[in-house]
């Protein structure tokens, strides 16, 4: 059954459910405030780069089963769900801000009718559901509430939207969970799980996934340092832990730190509701600091090889974005790095596939290099800061044609060691015997 639905709010989540809801069969006005955005949009230009998005886009805006507004209006009546996918992000105090989803609540209310679902895809801390019911109560109104995280990464969004491990919906009320469930009924005929609980344990239940698996890689992050100090290799380490079923395979990747739009924010969110309630969450605090050191662990690695003073050093970074396949450069370990390394007097030559134009709205003082070559001509070290899969393909005979010095640390552990050696570099990764302390 076809329903009629909005989605206010077109960052990744709100961006890319819309689009999918859409694809499963229902009727879709994806509204967001940019107006600017909305008429790229509307002209089938996405303003983030998510593979395969765009294949999806245009058949569904040609058919009109997919509409962009800009505005709040009557359309709105006809709606029978109202998806909220504005962002949560930090207050200075790492609480979650809900100015935007409050902003929304406000311009909404007048135009839906009575039985409209209103359903917060939003992260948001536990109790805000029932915060939200009180306000519009406060306002005379009432609607059916309901809370439904969403657990697509981005990079891999579409994939997830379409096989997710399973959907989550948070509500006390009989009728917002018979329409969440017919909406979803598209995935759930194909056996994806359906979870239906109260709404804070769905609130709560979407900072512990997040929080799990920072906590799995700051982990193996920090198992990477006792490795490199030892002499075992992480990667071996991870595979065998692996598999593990208790454990799994998934988020065992050593790396320079997790980053993006969403561990670091909502680490900091569930760290403030936990103080909140007044729960010592010692763990999950010590995730937040575990990770905010790993950019000078990655650091203290260049130091290593090319001595205390990085003053004039050239560097050359390859890759920007927070990980591989996204845009999305907020929170990039990459980015973290660089700044330290701008601190110390470096030289910085930049590449990254994707996130180029990105990057250079936040950084300044470093070289945009139009190719990987360009970047690495004359370094002094290579540094691989984000697993784009073409790095592992680059012509490393030609780049080592043009470096000053034959130097690389694969901050992601993605390039063939053995060739890079035969070529004459000197090639180090994370958490491996032999690189940085018994070399
Ligand atoms: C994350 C969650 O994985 C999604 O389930 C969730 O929906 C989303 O946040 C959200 O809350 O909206 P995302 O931030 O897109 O998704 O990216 P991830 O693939 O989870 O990666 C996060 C960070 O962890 C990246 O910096 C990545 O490089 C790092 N990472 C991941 C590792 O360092 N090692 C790993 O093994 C895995």
């Amino acid at each position: 059954m076809s329903i009629r639905l909005h989605f206010i709010g077109t960052g990744y989540v709100g961006l890319v459910s819309g689009v999918m809801m859409s694809y499963l069969g229902h009727n879709v006005t994806c509204l967001d405030t940019n107006i600017l955005k909305i008429e790229q949009l509307k002209k089938n230009i996405l303003p983030i780069y998510e593979p395969k998005l765009a294949k999806y886009l245009t058949p569904l805006i040609k058919s009109k089963k997919l509409k962009f507004t800009a505005s709040y209006g009557v359309e709105l009546k006809s709606s029978q769900a109202i998806f909220i996918t504005v962002g949560t992000p930090s207050l200075a105090s790492g609480e979650a801000d809900l100015q935007y989803i409050f902003t929304v609540l406000d311009n909404l209310y007048k135009w839906i009718r009575d039985d409209c679902l209103i359903v917060i895809k939003s992260t948001v801390p536990p109790t805000t559901c029932n915060k939200i019911i009180d306000y519009l109560d406060k306002q005379n109104v009432k609607f059916p509430v309901a809370s439904n995280p969403e657990f697509l990464r981005e990079g891999t969004a579409v994939h997830d939207f379409l096989n997710p491990d399973r959907i989550l919906i948070g509500t006390n009320n009989k009728y917002a969970e018979d329409l969440l469930k017919e909406i979803y009924r598209p995935l759930t005929i194909k056996n994806i799980p359906i979870i239906c609980t109260d709404l804070v344990t769905a609130e709560l239940t979407k900072y512990a996934s997040n929080a799990f698996l920072a906590t799995k890689i700051a982990f193996i992050n920090e198992m990477a340092n006792l490795c490199e100090r030892t002499g075992a290799n992480i990667q071996e380490l991870s595979i065998a832990m692996g598999f593990d079923t208790r454990i799994g395979k998934e988020f065992l990747n050593a790396g320079p730190g997790f980053g993006g739009s969403c561990f670091p924010k909502d680490l900091l969110a569930l760290s403030q509701t936990a103080k909140h309630y007044q729960c010592n969450f010692q763990l999950v605090n010590s995730v937040i600091t575990s990770n905010d050191r790993r950019p000078y662990d990655m650091v203290d690695k260049i130091h290593h090889l090319l001595g205390d003073n990085l003053l004039n050093k050239n560097i050359a970074v390859l890759g920007i974005t927070f990980k591989a396949n996204t845009d999305d450069i907020r929170s990039s370990p990459a980015i973290k790095i660089i700044k330290i390394l701008l601190d110390k007097g470096a030289n910085i030559k930049v590449f990254d596939p994707i996130g180029m134009n990105n990057a250079k709205k936040k950084l300044e003082n470093v070289f945009f290099a139009d190719f990987a070559l360009s970047a690495c001509q004359n370094s002094d070290i290579i540094l691989v800061t984000t697993e784009w899969l073409e790095f592992k393909y680059l012509d490393w005979w030609l780049i080592r044609q043009q470096v000053k010095s034959p130097i690389i640390i694969d901050f992601r552990n993605i390039l063939d060691g053995n060739m890079l050696k035969s070529l004459g570099f000197k090639y180090y990764l994370i958490g491996i015997s032999n690189t940085f302390y018994n070399s």
